[in-house]
Parts: C-alpha cells; structure tokens; sequence
C-alpha cells in the first residue's frame, strides 16, 4: 500500500438486533469504533479523506452493506479520487471482490489493515516471520475464482499472476510451501530465542517499554521523553531498532525506551500470535508504562483489555514496581473530572499510584521521570572498581556490561570505577573484579 493514499474509512456496524456475532462488541460507542480504526489507518500513513459510520440492521451476503449503500458510497469514492477504502469489520473474499468491482477501488477490512500495521511494525524475526504467516493464511482464503487486477496488488510476493483456475491452484500451493517454511523457521527462532534474550540482557542500561491501546499517546510520549538528544555509545544504538531510544532519569542515570505496537481491540484470532510476537521487548522490559487515553469514554474498558493481554505474557498489571500507569491526555479534562482523577490516584498506595500527565504540554512529565528513577534504582547498585593499568580485558568487559558513572586514575595510576549494574549481574562483576565494593 503507497504511503499517502486517498482513503475513505467506512464503519458499517450492525445494531444489537441484527446479528449476535457484533452484539458482543456492542459496548463500545460507534463513533469510538470508528476513530479508533481512522488512527489505526492514519498509521500506516494513509490520506482519510472521510471517515463514515453507518448502521446496519442485517449483513448482506454479497457486498456487506446494501445495494442503495453500495451505490450511494460509490459516488463519494469517485468524486472524492478515493483508491483505498476500509471496511472496518471482517468482510468475506466476495464481499471484498463485488465492493472492490462496484467502487472501481481497492478495499480492506479490518484484518487487512491490522496485518499492514503489524507488518511495517514487527522488529523482532520471530515477529516478522508471524506476521507474515498470519498474513499467508489471510490470503490463502482470499483466493477465490475471479483473479482481478486488484487482487495481483495486493499480493507482494510477486507470484500472484493472471485469472484462472490453475493460476489459483499454483498460488496456493506456493503460499502453502512458504507457510510451512515459514512455520519450520519459527520453530528455529524460538529455540534461539533464549539465546536473543541473554544478549539484549548485556544491554547495560534498563530497558522502559510503552504498552498500551492504539491512540493511548505512546509515540507522542516516546517523541516528548526522548527530544532531549542523549548520547550514548553507538554501537550499542546500532544493535538496537529504530523504536528504541536512550533517555537521561534525572540524577544522570540512562535508560532505554522503547515503543511497541498500539493494542487494539476485537482483535482477530488470526492475529493474536502476530501481535504477541511483536510485544516481546515488553516481555524483556525492566519497567513498563501502561499509556492511558483518561480523557476517552473507553479508557477503563481499554485498560483491562490492556491488562488481559499482560497477564497472558506473564507480566502481572498489579506489580507497581515494575508497571507505571500513566494517565494521559490531562489537558483534555474539565476541571471536575481531573479532580476526581487526583483523587482517584491519590487513593492508591504509593507504589501503585498512576502519573498524570499530557504528553503533548509537557505537564506530569518530571514526576514520571521520578517515578521511572525510583523503579530502576531499586534493583541496580553502584559499586567501586580498582582496576591495575594491565587489566584492560576487564575495562571492556565493564564497559561493555555495566553503566560507567565516573572514571578517574589515582597517584598509583590505577583506574577507579564508579559502576551501576543490575542487581542479579552482582556476582559476575565480584568474580572478575574481587575488589568491588558496593557504595550504594
Ligand atoms: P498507536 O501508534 O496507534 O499505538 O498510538 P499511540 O499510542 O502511539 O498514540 P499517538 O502518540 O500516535 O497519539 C494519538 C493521538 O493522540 C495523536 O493525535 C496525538 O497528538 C494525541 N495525543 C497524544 N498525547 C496527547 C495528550 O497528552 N494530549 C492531547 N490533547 N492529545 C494527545
């Protein structure tokens, strides 16, 4: 899909009377559903040139809405040069087909443009390669009889060719050998995994990760904290992704942050080893920040969805020295509802206490800072090192694995160390350097 696409994002939901399917989703608002799937198209950068909710008494087998719907949307495509539309719900291949043919435009659903997320997000192997067999899977049922250019476009592995029965037989025997590639690479990437996670534990800052629900505020956060340029060792940045960035805590101390992929809700089954897969810094972090939107009528229901999934990946939401709940969007409260939020939080023990702030004015950002401090100076501890001249093995391997505070020669031309670790790598630094005292 080309970046800056005209696009038109349709929210056709089905009232609670007209199919059971949709009643289970009824509790969120529509026009909530639909700003949620308008940032989840702005994501991947395309041009919403509208954004229409309709609501529908009963699905229609061939083309989802009804024909006046069909015909009456396809005047607004054209008028409006849209090439792109999003269905925001699950449409079957020839639903997909007869809109595609009756708006003269490409269309998705809603699995099709979470897969498109995911795909431009995954960073870990492991993540790519789910997204893309999630992606196969979602292709293979796509296969159906009439082969329209459309559908060549969507391909992208360059082997969709012409219409045609056998065309379709070969394209599914290709995607099927590439599964099953894909699925035995898999199995490769987990068993090494262990071995990925040890080397990002030489990392020798705390790793902080966003988690939370798409349009929570986490890149606006992540842009906020990280805009004060930190210098850190390159090569250290050169093995991490493009998502991760150091920042300065305020005695000195760095860490880094890191951005995941948004949560979103209903999320298709199809895609839920997709999305764990591209959560697995999280599951690393040493700190999490749960970014909330306090100012959306959702936010309770998005925040257990977000706690549902982190206890799925063994994270506990209640463990306050591990998880921050950042309530964001603080500029969009009414004086009363900030109160009652202040109050709320105020209420809670201090080490479950949620910081209020607005990432984009800047306010509650210092204490969130304090708090993110607080939480990775638990578990870390400065020692003192005495290094001879001749022990240059063991001044790599300190930089290489803890944070070098401070570094000076005494009258005998030894190095003295200042070094903050992680409090389980203790014991490896004793071992190399039996001299190390604990200062703090
Ligand atoms: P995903 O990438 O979908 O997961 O979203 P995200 O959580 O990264 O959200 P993002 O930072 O993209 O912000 C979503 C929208 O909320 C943007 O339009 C931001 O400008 C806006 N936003 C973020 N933080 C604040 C805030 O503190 N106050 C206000 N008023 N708007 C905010």
């Amino acid at each position: 899909m080309r970046t800056g696409t005209r696009a038109l994002v349709i929210g056709p939901y089905v009232t609670r009377a007209g199919s059971g399917h949709e009643a289970a989703g009824a509790v969120r608002d529509p026009l909530a559903r639909l700003d949620e799937a308008v940032g989840l198209a702005r994501a991947i950068d395309l041009i919403i040139v509208q954004a229409i909710n309709l609501t529908l008494a009963a699905i229609r087998p061939a083309t989802y809405l009804g024909s006046g719907k069909v015909e009456e949307l396809a005047g607004v495509i054209k008028a409006e040069e849209i090439a792109l539309v999003v269905m925001d719900c699950a449409l079957s291949p020839v639903q997909q087909r007869n809109l595609e043919r009756a708006w003269g435009a490409k269309v998705i659903d809603r699995t099709g443009l979470i897969l498109e997320i995911f795909g431009r997000r995954a960073r870990t192997r492991e993540g790519a390669l789910q997204v893309e067999l999630a992606h196969l899977t979602y292709q293979k049922s796509r296969l159906v009889r009439s082969w329209t250019h459309l559908e060549r476009q969507r391909g992208g592995f360059g082997f969709l060719g012409g219409p045609g029965e056998t065309q379709i037989e070969t394209d599914r025997r290709l995607i099927q050998e590439r599964m099953t590639r894909i699925e035995r690479d898999l199995g490769q990437v987990k068993r090494t995994r262990s071995l990925h996670r040890e080397s990002r534990r030489r990392v020798p800052y705390p790793i902080i990760a966003l988690v939370g629900y798409t349009n929570a505020g986490k890149s606006t956060l992540f842009n906020r904290l990280t805009a004060a340029e930190v210098r850190a060792e390159d090569l250290l940045f050169a093995t991490l992704d493009p998502t991760a960035r150091a920042i300065a805590l305020p005695h000195g101390a760095k860490a880094i942050l890191s951005d995941t992929v948004g949560f979103i809700s209903d999320l298709p089954t199809m895609l839920v080893a997709a999305f764990r897969a591209t959560l697995e810094d999280v599951i690393e972090a040493d700190v999490l920040l749960h970014v909330r939107d306090v100012s959306h009528g959702d936010t309770e229901a998005q925040a257990s969805d977000v706690q549902g999934i982190l206890r799925d990946l063994g994270i506990d939401p209640a463990d306050g020295h591990r998880l921050i709940e950042v309530w964001n969007k603080a500029d969009l409260l009414s004086p009363d509802e900030r109160t009652r939020l202040a109050n709320l939080a105020d209420r809670r023990p201090p080490e479950l206490r949620p910081v209020i702030v607005s990432a984009t004015s800047g306010e509650g950002l210092d204490r969130l800072l304090a708090a993110i401090e607080l939480r990775v100076a638990k578990d870390r501890k400065t020692y003192r090192v005495l290094l001879d001249p001749t022990a240059g093995d063991v001044l790599n391997w300190l930089y290489e694995e803890t944070e070098v505070l401070d570094r000076r020669l005494d009258e005998e031309g030894r190095t003295v160390l200042a070094v903050r670790l992680a409090e389980e790598k203790a014991p490896r630094l004793l071992r190399r350097c039996p001299g190390a005292r604990r200062v703090r």
